[in-house]
């Protein structure tokens, strides 16, 4: 028996030990060039040669979860600088003791040090023997953060920058000061300490929820010139340089609130405590620039990179226009209008920057009223600002809303939690290119990069940002270092799952939506309704659990709803289940019909078509917009609901939204008919609406009668009173279900 058991445990030994050698190469981004062998390296940690260089990121090395040590003697990584490689080029090769690191410049250390370290983490602390050879497409590979609307302490930027520097990135844009909150310490203004930096309270919910409401808590922070000096050195260790922004003209009102002279009333105004753009915006005087200066001053001592970000965007010009010290300004300096003035003011940041030896970045508006040469555009308006921008000359960094900004809903599961809207998902950042198609071969060099962009208005705290950001940090990463023709979405994907779990195994809390099923509820013609399911992985498998509760599987992603009750769907793929979304059917009559149109939904809030609402799904009671909800600007709602036969027919329900504050009213009135040939219509009920308002209301009206076509009229509410928001313009009007029984 024992001797059986001996046998047992070496058979399983070697089974185990064949079975073990199955490296995980699935590095984010993608190198160009990878050779590996199913087995591993012999070494355990990594010694350095004491290159000068080096000593930049000794600090780093010494933190990661991998030994390194700095000798000599008895280094085992042998670094050799090659300028036959492509530039921001690096070469790996992987022995069974030592490790040959080839590298275009003392710069590609940090990316070849990465590919090393996500190696070793993703092999339970081993190296895979072989080769790999990788180059960046740009130089510019930069994430921003917004520490403004909220505040993350330095633990949190430190975060931060580990993320930046496992995917790669080359620049951190650190966002630090706004209407809201003025983040980093100067020391000849105390009044930006003790009052730019704290705001009053804050807006609860979303903007658009109205009325406005707020915590009534102060809030706010800064950092100390210290703990920026501490952030500062954290990223150079990790090959990062940090680009400050201060914001101006605009988003300066917690400047202004500090010391009102700055404004162009010189009244009392607070820090903001709400979203948006102010109108309250710095005062082209000497007394500004002054401040300015002075601010910058202290600024460029703290940050060696040599550009700064001095903001330039959305910056009302109605201050300036009620401004006589301004219209005196635009007339004694020859300027155009109040774009030349922000074009003067900016000018002006521009060349004080320059004789301290700094660059400037703004965002696309510092190109309008003109831009000094050397200048460099940040695109975020769309593409046009980095198209316009290159064509003058101007280097560009690109990062339009469609692609970078990672404050957009990164899935439109109803389920997400709030954004402040758009949708930017994985996919859609992971396809983006760069370089504008607009470019010719001699502007499109000017494109140094892209972005992506963290404005944190709803993310509170540090795990929201990593929900937001980090998912698309990869897929962008990888948009830095890989053309589009040489991309691949699925290997990413899959080498995304094993990041995803990777962070998650760390607690770090990633967004994780590739397996998440959407559904929709659809009907055609002559067919019952079916539950349409996809998910982001083409492989995936889906199944339904049925309103009796059993499992089914989900074949061509269309499952049949035949009877009232909630159906949960999920999609599993490589033993890993994604999240569930549920319908709670309605089986109605209905569903059995058609439905055509009379009146068109906006463009803006189409619903999932006609279809919508018929398809035995409501819509959300707390969120008009989205797949069910449609919405009609200013429009009365008609439509007109066909079967095959007649239907005995005893009672309709309709739903209309409530929501006064974003200008949408119930109707006036309701009117319902039946007909059996389509053409002439039997009236069977006006009904005035309940003016008695819940967010949703529902109307049932009796039938009574066999038909084969219902007409319903829905009348827009019209002019909004004075008095009201939208006062004076006209109604929404938003339609759900029609459920027909
Ligand atoms: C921006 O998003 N206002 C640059």
């Amino acid at each position: 028996m024992k001797y059986i058991a001996v046998i047992l445990v070496m058979l399983l030994g070697i089974v185990s030990c064949t079975n073990s050698v199955v490296p995980n190469l699935d590095l984010i981004p993608n190198p160009d060039n990878m050779d590996f062998e199913n087995k591993y390296s012999k070494i355990k940690q990594l010694s350095f040669p004491s290159e000068n260089f080096i000593d930049q990121y000794k600090p780093w090395l010494k933190t990661l979860e991998m030994s390194c040590t700095f000798d000599q003697s008895s280094s085992n990584v042998k670094i050799q600088l090659d300028n036959t490689l492509p530039v921001h080029g690096y070469r790996l090769k992987i022995s069974d003791q030592s490790i040959e690191m080839n590298l275009q410049n003392e710069r590609d250390f940090r990316n070849a040090m990465v590919s090393l370290y996500q190696i070793w983490q993703l092999n339970d602390n081993k190296l895979v023997l072989g080769t790999l050879s990788d180059q960046a497409e740009f130089d510019y590979r930069g994430m921003h953060l917004d520490v403004c609307r909220h505040f993350f302490p330095v633990s949190d930027v430190k975060k931060y920058i580990d993320y930046l520097c496992f995917y790669k990135y080359s620049k951190f844009h650190w966002h630090l000061t706004e209407d809201q909150g003025w983040r980093i310490e100067i020391k000849k203004y105390p009044k930006l300490q003790e009052v730019a930096a704290y705001r009053n309270e804050t807006l609860i919910g979303h903007y658009n929820d109205q009325p406005h409401q707020f915590d009534g808590k102060r809030y706010g922070g800064y950092y100390t010139q210290e703990e920026i000096k501490e952030v500062v050195a954290y990223a150079k260790a990790r090959g990062i340089d940090v680009i400050p922004e201060i914001e101006m003209p605009g988003h300066a009102q917690a400047a202004i609130a500090a010391y009102p002279a700055l404004g162009c009333e010189n009244k009392p105004i607070e820090v903001a405590t709400k979203w948006g753009v102010f109108s309250d915006v710095y005062c082209p005087t000497e007394e500004t620039f002054q401040f300015l200066e002075d601010v910058l001053d202290e600024v460029v001592e703290l940050f060696p990179y040599e550009m700064i970000h001095i903001g330039g965007d959305e910056c009302p010009k109605e201050a300036w226009k009620k401004s006589s010290f301004c219209q005196n300004l635009i007339r004694e300096k020859n300027l155009k209008d109040e774009h030349g003035l922000q074009s003067y003011f900016i000018g002006r940041m521009g060349d004080y920057l320059k004789t301290k030896g700094k660059t400037i970045i703004g965002w696309d508006e510092i190109l309008e009223g003109g831009l000094n040469e050397g200048s460099i555009v940040m695109s975020w308006r769309g593409t046009q600002g980095g198209i316009d921008a290159a064509k003058e000359g101007h280097r560009v960094i690109m990062t339009p809303g469609s692609h970078c900004y990672f404050d957009h809903y990164q899935s439109p599961s109803p389920s997400e939690p709030v954004a402040i809207g758009g949708l930017t998902t994985v996919r859609d950042v992971y396809h983006y290119e760069v370089i504008p198609a607009e470019l010719n071969q001699e502007e499109a060099p000017l494109v140094w990069g892209a972005q992506g962009n963290v404005w944190t208005e709803y993310m509170k705290d540090f795990n929201r940002v990593e929900y937001m950001a980090l998912a698309r940090m990869t897929a962008l990463s990888e948009v830095l270092f890989n053309p589009l023709e040489s991309r691949n979405y699925t290997t990413y994907q899959d080498r995304l799952a094993t990041h995803t779990n990777y962070w998650k195994k760390k607690m770090v809390n990633i967004a994780d939506h590739q397996l998440n099923v959407q559904i929709q509820a659809e009907v055609e013609k002559g067919q019952g309704p079916k539950a349409k399911v996809q998910c982001e992985r083409q492989a995936a498998e889906y199944f339904c659990i049925n309103p009796e509760g059993t499992i089914i599987s989900v074949e061509n992603q269309s499952f049949p709803l035949t009877k009232s009750g909630v159906y949960a769907f999920y999609a599993e793929l490589n033993e890993q289940v994604g999240g569930t979304e549920i319908i709670d059917f309605m089986n109605h009559l209905g569903t059995k019909a058609s439905i055509e149109l009379k009146t068109s939904p906006s463009e803006s809030y189409p619903a999932s078509g006609s279809t919508a609402l018929i398809n035995g799904v409501k819509g959300s009671d707390e969120k008009y917009g989205g797949s069910e909800w449609m919405g009609f600007s200013g429009d009365d709602f008609e439509a007109i609901i066909e079967w095959e036969e007649s239907q005995e027919l005893s009672e309709i329900q309709l739903r209309f939204f409530d929501g006064e504050g974003q200008w949408i009213y119930l109707p006036s009135q309701v009117e319902l008919y039946v007909s059996d040939n389509g053409e002439t219509y039997e009236h069977v009920e006006t009904k005035s609406v309940d003016p008695a308002s819940k967010k949703v209301i529902t109307s049932k009206i009796p039938v009574n009668k066999k038909a084969k076509y219902v007409k319903v009229i829905a009348r827009n509410h019209g002019m909004i009173a004075e008095g009201k928001q939208g006062a004076g313009h006209i109604a929404w009007l938003f339609v759900d279900e029609i459920v027909i029984n």
